[in-house]
């Protein structure tokens, strides 16, 4: 018989702890479907039928199944990824099936390996990108955090979307100098300034397919919404794929002050806030990609030349370990030929190694752009 454990989701020993014959029949249709697909992602590379037989009937103690999260995987056969961790002992009970989808996304971080300790670097060591304003439009660096305590998206409830909100405005209120600035929930924000902010690439987009699908858009707009300070170059995403998403951006390609704002940003907040973080992957995220460092560092940028051969953009981005979005960002096509490179892996390296990664690569696109004839 099944141990029934004390259940997170209603805190009794609920039997939810054992998987229901509805979820387990929706796994097995799910999987079926993806093997027969032409999907590319990680989730279709990884779960093989012994992997999916070993987790299938496994269950975390918040009550988080396969199914939540390998769903939008299953709805999305055009995923990168194709999975999200539902809540943070998920990485473990499903470890089987996260392992070498990290271990891939990452580059070689093994079941063995441990996310180094925190190391900032020094910014000063750092250079712009583009002094000659000639390819980088702009430049902008970001982490995710989760606040110890709280579970991820699916399995939030409308409260603790409510909870983790108001434990943050007031320290929003509190932000010093140059970060000193206004949070706007989603719920009151006409949505014509919501438009605006997303089309200015301020503001997370609506209506994910991948996050909806992962559950991840429940009760939406309660408890989401952006602080920014008054130039627009510190913002805090709340409570979208990630409890906090914390940016840096400005135009051109200073890339030392961009960083710097953003740790600046995350000192501020670490005064008042604990944040999940394990011994093996570094700060917690919702989704694999984003672990360990959980550091997206990108420019906005146009090479023309290079860009005319869009493999050859590609596979350069591979060599340099960097990954061309479109001008949206993820999943977006690219706009009058600017496109958005970012560092690809975040784990198994320090916050210091992830932005010289982005660094050097950028530098590297621009001298061969140039030296093209
Ligand atoms: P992330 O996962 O880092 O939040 P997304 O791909 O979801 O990234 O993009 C979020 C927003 O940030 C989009 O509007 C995108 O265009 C914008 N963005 C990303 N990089 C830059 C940049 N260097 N300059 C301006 N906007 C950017
Ligand atoms: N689930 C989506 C995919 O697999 C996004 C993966 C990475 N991006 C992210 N925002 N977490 O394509």
């Amino acid at each position: 018989m099944q141990q029934q454990e004390r259940c997170k989701k209603c805190n009794i020993k609920c039997g939810l702890i054992k998987v229901s014959p509805d979820i387990l029949r929706a796994l097995e249709d799910g999987f079926e479907k993806l093997e027969k697909s032409d999907s590319n992602s990680l989730l279709k590379k990884y779960l093989t039928r012994q992997i999916f037989d070993q987790l299938k009937d496994k269950k975390t103690s918040f009550g988080s199944s396969l199914l939540d999260c390998v769903q939008s995987g299953f709805m999305n056969y055009d995923s990168g990824v194709g999975i999200y961790a539902a809540d943070p002992e998920a990485y473990v009970v499903f470890g089987r099936l996260f392992n070498p989808i990290i271990q891939d996304y990452h580059v070689g971080f093994t079941p063995e390996d441990k996310h180094p300790k925190l190391d900032w670097g020094d910014f000063s060591s750092l250079e712009n990108l583009d002094p000659n304003g000639e390819h980088v439009i702009s430049t902008r660096v970001r982490c995710g955090r989760s606040l110890e305590g709280y579970p991820f998206n699916p399995c939030l409830t409308e409260n603790h979307y409510r909870e983790i909100e108001a434990k943050l405005i007031p320290i929003f209120r509190e932000m010093p100098g140059e970060l000193n600035g206004e949070y706007k929930s989603l719920l009151t924000m006409p949505k014509e300034e919501q438009n605006q902010l997303i089309d200015d690439h301020y503001l997370f987009k609506e209506g994910d397919r991948f996050l909806q699908a992962a559950n991840a858009c429940r009760y939406w707009p309660v408890g989401r919404g952006i602080f920014f300070n008054k130039t627009k170059t510190f913002l805090i995403w709340v409570n979208e794929e990630d409890h906090l998403r914390i940016i840096s951006m400005q135009p051109g390609g200073d890339l030392p002050s961009v960083y710097k704002r953003m740790v600046d940003g995350v000192h501020v907040l670490e005064q008042h806030l604990t944040f999940s973080r394990s011994p093996r992957f570094g700060f917690l995220t919702f989704c694999p990609s984003n672990l360990g460092t959980t550091i997206r560092a990108s420019v906005h940028i146009k090479v023309p030349k290079l860009s005319s051969n869009r493999e050859k953009l590609e596979s350069l981005a591979e060599k340099y370990h960097l990954q061309v979005r479109g001008t949206r960002g993820e999943h977006t096509e690219s706009e009058g030929g600017v496109y958005d490179i970012s560092n690809k892996r975040r784990l198994g390296l320090t916050e210091s190694d992830a932005i010289r990664e982005m660094q050097d690569g950028i530098l590297e696109i621009i001298r061969i752009e140039q030296s093209l004839g």
